[in-house]
């Protein structure tokens, strides 16, 4: 076991202008289970593979444990991998598949099925142990990739991706179940997915990467109430958060759909100083109400999931189009087609600069 750094560390690949990862900074606790979540082509798999070492650093430093392991091969490092194509031996039963590391490894044959059988134990995979993985389920084909990696006690678990193949009410199972065993085997784990509800859920802390760029890293309830900028805010939470371009009032203040948003002193200081005319404020669905006033808008589709509806709305904005997104109950949704007040709950609105787009306030 042990804590993984980041110190700075970037990846350019041949060829190519932009940094794939740029000067990443991040810090993993010993026995902590990270999420890296970020669109496609962010960055998340070059910088899992700079720290199983199957990607150069360009520069910057990595770190496990005590030491710095910048420049040591793969096999030095020992980390274990599973990726979203897990790739088993389809000549192979379960047991071997599992046991496959530790052959490489030289491990003793009693050992070796001492810690298979332990594995499938972990896994509920003991009455598949002769099987093939082509008489396996996908769930189960996940599990015998994961016990690949766990009989190997190695100190990092790296996973890219590794629920990907499966379908989406499996994908919620192993989610808990891959929770569960981690937080069992206390292995620092750094986990890659680009479903942000899949990295909120399971992520102890979650870093949001952009072009290659760390943009936030904290727990999932963090990155929820205070995104650090415009960019977080809009990928974490689904529907995502509704922004708008609001006008500076005379007094400095902004006002949305006749709710006042009180500025901060040092937002005022930093508006006046910039010379901004607008602010960016951001609002998520359910801090938007259907009110009896408020910003006038037209019901476009109303999405039923249960208990709430997402109503989707389209309005008009200085002469300008904008869609907004409101949660209500789903026995009070208005019909589509209606038309309705918005109204932003007070004290829940996010202001960020329209330039930078950084969390003001
Ligand atoms: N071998 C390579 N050579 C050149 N560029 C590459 C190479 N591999 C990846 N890239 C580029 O580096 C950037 C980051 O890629 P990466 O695979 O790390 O993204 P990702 O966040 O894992 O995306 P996804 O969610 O699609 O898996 C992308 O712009 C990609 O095109
Ligand atoms: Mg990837």
């Amino acid at each position: 076991m042990a804590e993984v750094r980041y110190e700075r560390a970037t990846r350019i690949y041949p060829g190519t202008d932009a940094p794939a990862v740029a000067a990443l900074d991040l810090r993993i606790s010993d026995g902590e289970l990270l999420v890296l979540v970020g669109p496609s082509g962010s960055g998340k798999t070059t910088a899992l593979r700079m720290l199983a070492g199957l990607e150069e650093v360009d520069g910057g430093a990595i770190h496990i444990g005590e030491r710095d392991v910048t420049d040591d091969p793969p096999k030095a490092r020992d980390v274990a991998m599973v990726f979203q194509n897990y790739a088993l031996y389809p000549y192979l039963s379960v047991a071997a598949n599992i046991a496959f590391p530790l052959k490489i490894a030289g491990v003793k044959k009693a050992e070796r099925e001492r810690r298979v059988h332990e594995a499938a134990t972990m896994l509920g995979l003991t009455e598949y142990l002769e099987r093939k993985p082509g008489q396996l389920s996908g769930g189960q084909r996940q599990r015998v990739a994961m016990g690949r990696a766990i009989v190997r006690d190695a100190s990092v678990f790296l996973m890219d991706e590794p629920l990907s193949n499966l379908d989406a009410k499996l994908r919620v199972q192993m989610r808990a179940d891959i929770a569960a065993l981690q937080s069992r085997l206390g292995v620092t784990t750094v986990y890659v997915t680009h479903d942000q509800s899949e990295a909120m859920t399971l992520g102890h802390r979650v870093a949001v990467l952009h072009n290659g760029h760390l943009q936030q890293c904290d727990a999932p309830r963090v990155l929820y109430d205070r995104p650090a900028n415009r960019f977080v805010a809009g990928f974490i939470g689904s529907p995502a958060m509704n922004f708008l371009d609001v006008p500076l009032g005379e007094n400095g203040s902004v006002s949305l759909g006749g709710v006042d948003v009180p500025l901060p002193d040092d937002v005022r200081a930093a508006s006046s100083a910039g010379g901004w005319s607008d602010l960016v404020v951001g609002v998520r669905p359910e801090s938007l109400e259907l009110a009896p006033e408020g910003i006038s808008a037209e019901v476009q589709v109303v999405e039923d999931i249960g208990a709430d509806a997402y109503v989707f709305c389209v309005t008009t904005i200085g002469g300008v189009e904008r869609k907004l997104v409101a949660r209500s109950s789903a026995r009070r949704a208005p019909e589509r087609g209606a038309r309705v007040a918005l109204r932003p709950v007070a004290g829940e609105a996010h202001l960020f600069d329209p330039i930078s787009g950084a969390r003001l306030g």
